[in-house]
Parts: structure tokens; sequence; C-alpha cells
């Protein structure tokens, strides 16, 4: 079973063995190994069940630092880079051969990024390599924003969770590529699109919600699934349609309390209506719910914007199973 703590040293020192430790973020909580190494990145894919074809983001403490293992980065990443790193964004860049082609599922650019997380960023620095992280979870399951989720599910098969508390953003990073001219949004996450433009001017969007391609990474339909059912729609006409198995409800709500299902089952994200604090608590709510004796979640989208976004965008894959 995996030990949970706070020592980056030792965090450190496992790393540099070629072992994979779960490190926090701003965002959730990454199953990581040393960049460089082939056979520790392996060792992510197995622990994760993840198929091959999904390449990992690696992270790193600072801009100057992304360019020992990237090539020309492009002035839009650069502007994008200075505004938001460390934060809760992913740039696709042109890669050097010194990252393996396993990391990036052949591809010839290779996702980056600087967390915004203390504990993260000392244990970076203290590394001659950068960290190929995905968020760690098993394949297709809800990603873990505390060490405790962590431990739920892949503490068997860690020696170590670095502990930095509870993630404060909550949801992962955007990932935002530049293979075509105009930048395009690949994955809604922590920064919105607002943000982006404000810097960059007009960006694409190209999520492919309803692909399960694998050659649209980090779009597959099936990412971010509880085990429970999920319903989407308006929650108190889902409530009646379902009223014969109310005690076998579970609610994710935004704001309010519902009438007819039993408050335990009921998980209110932000009672004040604040994006932020809801993407915090969401993943979390959704964990919490598929663990309890019910059989359906119903949820209603979000407010389709900021961080409002990314919340639905994981509400529309979470429903498809
Ligand atoms: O916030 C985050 O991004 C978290 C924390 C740990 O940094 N990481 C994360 O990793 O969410 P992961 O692997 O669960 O999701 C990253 C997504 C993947 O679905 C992957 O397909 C896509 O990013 N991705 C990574 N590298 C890529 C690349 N070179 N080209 C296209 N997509 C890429
Ligand atoms: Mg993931």
């Amino acid at each position: 079973m995996a030990i949970t703590d706070t020592n980056t040293a030792r965090a450190a020192q496992l790393l540099l063995a070629g072992k994979v430790i779960a490190i926090p973020t701003e965002t959730v909580y990454g199953l990581a190994a040393n960049a460089y190494n082939m056979d520790a990145v392996l060792k992510i894919f197995d622990i994760k069940a993840r198929p091959l074809f999904n390449p990992l983001i690696v992270h790193t403490y600072d801009l100057n630092n992304v360019r020992t293992f990237t090539e020309d980065i492009p002035d839009a990443a650069l502007l994008l880079a200075k505004a938001f790193w460390p934060g809760p964004l992913t740039l696709l860049l042109p890669k050097k051969p010194i990252i393996p082609d396993l990391v990036t599922a052949g591809s010839p650019y290779v996702g980056v990024r600087v967390p915004c997380h203390d504990i993260a960023l000392d244990l970076l620095k203290q590394l001659p390599f950068p960290l190929a992280a995905p968020s760690a979870n098993p394949f297709g399951y809800i990603s873990p924003i505390t060490p405790q989720h962590v431990a739920a599910q892949l503490g068997n098969k860690l020696d170590y969770i670095l502990d930095g508390g509870a993630c404060r953003v909550g949801i992962e990073s955007t990932i935002v590529s530049f293979a075509e001219k105009i930048p395009t949004v690949l994955r809604l996450g922590g920064i919105d699109i607002a943000m982006l433009e404000k810097v960059v001017g007009p960006v694409e969007t190209a999520l492919q919600h309803l692909s399960n391609h694998a050659c649209t990474p980090g779009s597959l339909l099936v990412h971010y699934s509880p085990k429970k059912k999920l319903i989407i729609g308006n929650v108190s006409e889902l409530i009646q349609n379902y009223s014969v198995i109310a005690n076998h409800i579970g609610i994710l709500s935004f704001t309010k309390q519902y009438d007819g299902i039993p408050q335990k089952n009921q998980v209110i994200l932000s009672p004040q209506g604040c994006l932020k604090e809801a993407a915090r608590n969401f993943f979390g709510g959704l964990r919490f719910l598929d663990e309890l004796p019910i059989d359906i979640i119903l949820a209603a989208y979000f407010p389709n914007h900021g961080i409002g976004m990314a919340m639905n965008d994981r509400l529309q894959r979470a429903q498809h199973k």
C-alpha cells in the first residue's frame, strides 16, 4: 500500500530510481515518472491500464526548462505560456528527440505544462528531468483531486503519494494545439476560452465530443465516467420521471437542494453559485455519489461560460458509457 506523505526529497529519490509516484497539481493528481525514461513511462501506462495511443503531458517548473525538450515555440504559445504558467494550461509544442515517442504516442508534438502548485514545483526543481504525468485515475474513471482518491484506486500499485492537499482548480488543464495557424483548444479546462482570447485573439475549438477516435487524444468519449448511470437534463423533470425509484437517485447539483430525493443523496457544489467553487468540488462530488447505494445520478448542465464549459464537457463525456 502506498505511503502518503509530503516529503518531496523522498519523492524525488523514487523518481530518480525510475519509479512511478502520484503527485499533486492545482488541477488533479498526476501519476508521474521520468519523461526521458521509457521503462518508467511504460509503468505509468501499465498502472493506469491506459492504451498506448493516448499520449502523456510533460510537466516541468518553468518556460526556460521547457526549451530543453521542445523545438521552436510558436509566438502564440509563448504569449500563453507567459500569461498562464504556472497554471492549468497545456501547450502542444514541437518535441525534441529526447522526449520518447512513447510519451507523445508518436506525435511530433509534446503536451507541456508548468503546474501551479508549490509542492509540485519544489519536486520538479529537484529533478534533472521533466515528469510525464496523466491524471492518477484508472483509465476512463473520474480524476482524483485528493491523495485519498488516489489511494482508494491505485494505492496498491504505488509506493508513494506526494500529499499536496485537495486540488485548488479541480478540473484538468486546458489543452491548446498550435499545429494550425490559429491556436486550437482540444480540451476545455482550468483556463477558459475568453482568457485565452484576451491574450492571443480568436482561437478555434476542436473538442470532438462525439468522436471516440484514437487520433483525438484527450477527447475520448468515455472519459471521466462514474460507474453509475449519469443522466443530464432538467433535474426537477427527471425526478418526476424517476419518482418510483426516488430513494435510489443521487443528484449532483450546482446550487440548490431538490425536493423528493433524500438529502444525503444530494451534493450541492456551490450554494452561492460560484463556478470555480463548483469545479473544485466537481470530481469529488461525482465520486461521492458513485459510491452511494443508488442507481442513477442526475445533473443539470452548468452555465456555459468560464470553467462551467469545462464541467459541461466532463458531464457530457461521463454520461456516455
Ligand atoms: O491537468 C492536467 O492536465 C492533468 C495534470 C496531472 O497535469 N493531467 C491530465 O493528463 O489530465 P491526462 O493524461 O489525464 O489527460 C491529458 C490529455 C490526454 O487525454 C492526452 O490524450 C492529451 O492530453 N495529450 C497529451 N499529450 C498530447 C499530445 N502530444 N498530443 C495530443 N494530445 C495530447
Ligand atoms: Mg485523465
